[in-house]
């Protein structure tokens, strides 16, 4: 589906990455030197003026650290990895742009950036509208996770399932959750994923104030310590 200017429309769990990708840009200008992570890609691939951008971060974030960190964490994790494998996975990719800030860098390291469709295209487009070059190391894998086979995905996108691999999951499950809330208002609100050996248990029902329980998922442990400093 389009708009009337031709964009694919995205839903409200798809503009997700629109936000994330202010809060991560928002640490260039709220917060001193030196940058725990520089994304100059941020604002322009949202698709927001810079004045909108400012804006948006000053509504709805009290900080960027958690969004700079977690993928700060993730690529410093990657360097250490990249002797080892030739393929990093970034899944619910957004508008994540690390291809394109280690474009010159990248050498033999595939990156396969899987969302639903419509973000890829509207993403696609954009990078097109900014006169981006894409880097032939990056690879569009489109997929609907609750409704599409990952495995095909990735294999559709010329990812080697037999060969290591580097995987990002940031800021999805939470969103999943709720995307699956409102196509499917009867179903549970929690995510339960075997990664490798370790169980991955996200909750929406039990995350939030007025005394529930918080999540212990990886990712709101971590949310939750940052937030209650
Ligand atoms: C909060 S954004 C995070 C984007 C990116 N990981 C980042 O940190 O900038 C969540 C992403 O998950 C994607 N997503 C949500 N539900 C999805 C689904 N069912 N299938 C594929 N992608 C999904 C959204 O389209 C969005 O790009």
């Amino acid at each position: 589906m389009t708009d009337d200017r031709g964009s694919p429309t995205l839903t409200g769990v798809h503009r997700t990455a629109i936000g994330a990708a202010v809060a991560r840009a928002s640490h260039l200008w709220r917060d001193g030197e030196p940058k725990i992570l520089r994304d100059e890609f941020a604002v322009p691939l949202s698709g927001l003026s810079q004045e909108e951008a400012v804006a948006m971060s000053a509504a709805f974030w009290h900080t960027s650290a958690g969004w700079v960190l977690r993928s700060r964490y993730t690529e410093d994790r990657l360097a250490v990895a990249r002797t080892r494998l030739n393929q990093y996975v970034i899944l619910g990719a957004g508008l994540d742009s690390y291809a394109l800030r280690h474009a010159a860098d990248l050498n033999e390291l595939n990156v396969f950036e899987v969302d639903d469709a419509p973000v890829q295209a509207w993403k696609q487009a954009r990078l097109k509208a900014l006169g981006l070059q894409v880097p032939r190391q990056l690879r569009f894998a489109p997929c609907d996770f609750e409704r599409q086979s990952l495995a095909d995905a990735l294999a559709n996108a010329g990812f080697a399932s037999k060969a290591p691999a580097f995987i990002s999951w940031l800021a999805v499950t939470q969103v999943l959750l709720a995307g699956l809330g409102q196509r499917h208002p009867s179903v549970g609100r929690e995510l339960r994923v075997r990664l490798g050996n370790r169980p991955y248990f996200h909750s929406a029902r039990t995350r939030g104030r007025g005394g529930k329980k918080a999540c212990r998922c990886p990712e709101c442990r971590f949310l939750h310590i940052l937030h209650a400093r």
